[in-house]
C-alpha cells in the first residue's frame, strides 16, 4: 500500500529515535557489508554513503518517502515536457539541450531536437572557428583572448567547468570571466589584455541584468575607444533568450545563440551559455561534456530507485536535512581544478531549493534547501575543517574524488587520496578520550598533563559523510557528475514539494537596487528611505 507523505515522515523520525544514540563506529563493527551495502555504483561512478547515520530500515523508509512524493511520476512530467514550472507557466527540458533527437524530447507539441540541433551545431561551429583563428577582428586578426560577461547562471557554470577542464583546452585563446558589476571585475581582467585582439561574449538568458548590461556597455566603450565604434561590432557575440535587445546592443543576428525559456538559468551550462567552455575545450570535447550529461540523464530516467544514484544522494540529503536537522552540506571536492563546483552548486541548489512555500502556495511543513558551501581538498582541511571535527554542530560532507590524476605530479595524487580518505575516516570514526589517554601516556607524557589535554584531543566522530569516486576528470565525467547533482535538487525539491524553477527571492533586491541607485547622487531626496538606509548613505556621500 502507498504511504502518505506524513506518514513516511514519522516512520523516519522513529528511525532516527533508534539511529541517533548509535554511533558508526558500531554500525561497521556490526556489519561488514556495510559498505556494499550502502554504496552504489553506475560504471566507474561510485556513491559511498556507507558513512551515513543510516540503516537498512531507514534507507527503504526513505524509498517510501520518494514513492509516496511520487519523485517518478514527476520525474516523468520532467521528462514529458510538462510545465512543471507552474509559478512562470514553463516546461524544464535542460535535459534536451543534451539529448540525442532519438529521444523524442517535446515540448507544447513540438519536437525540441528540431530546436536544439541547429543552435548546438551554430555555436560549436562558432567556437572551433573562434579556436581555429577564422573568426577574427576587422583587420583579419585572429581573438586572443574571450571574456565572458554573465552573472549567476550565465557565468558560475561555465566559471567552473572551464577551469575543471583546464587539461582539454589545447591551442586556442584565453577565456576570462567577469560578473560583478563592481567595475574592479572588469577593470581587472582587461588590465593586461589588448582591445585589439579581445573578444567579448555577452551571455544573459534576459539580456536585462542589471551587472552585465552595465559590464557589457563598459567593456563597448573599451573596445570602441581602442577602435572605433564600425570596427568593435567584430569584437562582440551573444547568448540570449532575448533576440530584441542583443540587436538594440548591436550584436549582429549570426553572432547570437538563443536558447528558450523552459531552460532555467542555473540549469543553462549545456545550452549556447556553455559557448565560453566550448571556445575553451573545443566543440568534440564539449560534446563528449554532453553525452555525460545524457549518460546520467538516461540513468536518472530509468534506473530503479533502490540504484539510482541522484535518488540516493538526495534522500541521504532529506535524511541529512530533514531527520537529523543538520542545516548545511560542505561539498569537497579533492581536486583544485573543481575548486569553484561548490559555487556553482549553491545556485543551482540554494536557487532552487531555498523557498517557504509548496509549489500550491502554502508554508512547506518541512525544512528545505540545506546551506551549499564548500572548497576544494586539502585545501578545506587548512581553513574550517576544525569545526567540522570538533565543533559544536554537525556539517555533512560531500567528498569527490578521482582515482586517477588530474596532473602529471602522480605521487601528490596518492597523497591527496590519503587526505580524502584520512577526512572520512576521522570524521566517521573519530578518537575516544580513552585512545587518546593510551596514547599520550604510552608516548611518555605526564599523567596529569595528559588528563588536561584528553577533551581538547577527543574527536566524536560520527559525523557523517558520503563519497563520490569515479575514475578521472573529463569532459564526461563532469557531465555526469554535474547531471547527478541537477537531478539530487530535483528530487528534492519533488520531496519537499515545491518549485525548483522558479527564482522570485532574488527579485526584490534586483528592483530595490535600481529604486536606490539614483539616491547615491549628491542631493537625492531621501526622506522616503527608514533611518538606517538614509544614515549609510549619508556616510556614504560624506566618506567618498
Ligand atoms: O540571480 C538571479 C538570476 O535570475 C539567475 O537565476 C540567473 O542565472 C541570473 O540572474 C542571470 O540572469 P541572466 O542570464 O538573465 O542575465
Amino acid at each position: 500500500m502507498t504511504q502518505t507523505i506524513e506518514n513516511a515522515w514519522d516512520v523516519l523520525a522513529a528511525d532516527w529515535d533508534r539511529l541517533q544514540s548509535k554511533h558508526l563506529r558500531e554500525m561497521f563493527d556490526n556489519n561488514s557489508d556495510r559498505f556494499e551495502q550502502f554504496s552504489s555504483s553506475l560504471d566507474d561512478l561510485t556513491v559511498d554513503f556507507s558513512k551515513e547515520r543510516i540503516d537498512a530500515d531507514a534507507l527503504k523508509h526513505l524509498l517510501d518517502l520518494a514513492r509516496a512524493a511520487d519523485v517518478e511520476g514527476n520525474r516523468d512530467a520532467m521528462f514529458a515536457g510538462e510545465h512543471i514550472n507552474t509559478t512562470e507557466d514553463r516546461a524544464v527540458l535542460h535535459v534536451a539541450l543534451r539529448g540525442s533527437p532519438a529521444d523524442g524530447y517535446q515540448v507544447d507539441g513540438q519536437a525540441v531536437a528540431d530546436l536544439v540541433q541547429p543552435v548546438l551545431n551554430a555555436f560549436l561551429q562558432f567556437a572551433d572557428d573562434v579556436r581555429a583563428g577564422k573568426v577574427t577582428n576587422s583587420k583579419g586578426v585572429a581573438f586572443t583572448d574571450v571574456i565572458n560577461i554573465g552573472i549567476g547562471g550565465s557565468d558560475l557554470g561555465p566559471v567552473m567547468a572551464t577551469r575543471a577542464m583546464s587539461k582539454f583546452v589545447g591551442e586556442g585563446p584565453n577565456v576570462f570571466f567577469v560578473s560583478n558589476v563592481d567595475g574592479a571585475h572588469l577593470r581587472d581582467t582587461t588590465r593586461d589584455l589588448n582591445p585589439e585582439t579581445t573578444l567579448f561574449l555577452i551571455a544573459s538568458k534576459s539580456f536585462t541584468t542589471q551587472e552585465t548590461m552595465i559590464n557589457a556597455q563598459a567593456a563597448k566603450e573599451w573596445v570602441e575607444n581602442s577602435i572605433g565604434v564600425e570596427a568593435a561590432k567584430a569584437h562582440f557575440a551573444a547568448v540570449s533568450t532575448n533576440l530584441v535587445a542583443t540587436n538594440a546592443f548591436g550584436i549582429a543576428p549570426e553572432r547570437v545563440f538563443g536558447f528558450w525559456d523552459w531552460v532555467g538559468g542555473r540549469y543553462s551550462l549545456t545550452s549556447s551559455i556553455g559557448l565560453s567552455l566550448a571556445i575553451a575545450i573545443g566543440s568534440e570535447n564539449f560534446r563528449a561534456f554532453l553525452d555525460g550529461f545524457r549518460d546520467m540523464d538516461q540513468h536518472f530516467k530509468t534506473a530503479p530507485l533502490e540504484q539510482n544514484l541522484p535518488v540516493l544522494l538526495a534522500l541521504i540529503g532529506i535524511w541529512r536535512r530533514n531527520v537529523m536537522g543538520c542545516a548545511t552540506v560542505a561539498l569537497i571536492p579533492y581536486n583544485q581544478r573543481l575548486e569553484n563546483f561548490s559555487s556553482y552548486l549553491q545556485q543551482m541548489d540554494m536557487e532552487s531549493n531555498g523557498k517557504r512555500v509548496t509549489k500550491e502556495g502554502a508554508d512547506v511543513a518541512t525544512k528545505t534547501g540545506p546551506v551549499i558551501w564548500g572548497d576544494a581538498g586539502t585545501n578545506a582541511q587548512h581553513s574550517f575543517f576544525q569545526l567540522i571535527h570538533q565543533g559544536t554542530d554537525i556539517v555533512p560532507i560531500d567528498f569527490m574524488i578521482t582515482a586517477q590524476p588530474t596532473s602529471y605530479l602522480v605521487e601528490q595524487h596518492d597523497l591527496l587520496t590519503a587526505n580524502f580518505l584520512a577526512q572520512s575516516h576521522a570524521l566517521a570514526f573519530g578518537k575516544t578520550g580513552e585512545e587518546v589517554r593510551r596514547e599520550m601516556l604510552e608516548a611518555g607524557g605526564d599523567p596529569k598533563a595528559v588528563e588536561a589535554l584528553v577533551p581538547h584531543r577527543t574527536f566524536p566522530g560520527n559525523r557523517p559523510s558520503t563519497s563520490i569516486l569515479y575514475r578521472s576528470l573529463t569532459p564526461y565525467s563532469l557531465g555526469r557528475l554535474i547531471a547527478l547533482y541537477e537531478h539530487k535538487v530535483f528530487v528534492q525539491g519533488v520531496i519537499w514539494g515545491v518549485n525548483s524553477f522558479d527564482q522570485w527571492g532574488v527579485e526584490l533586491g534586483k528592483v530595490m537596487a535600481n529604486r536606490l541607485a539614483p539616491m547615491l547622487d549628491e542631493g537625492a531626496d531621501l526622506s522616503g528611505l527608514n533611518s538606517s538606509t538614509r544614515g549609510l548613505i549619508e556616510k556614504i556621500h560624506t566618506l567618498k
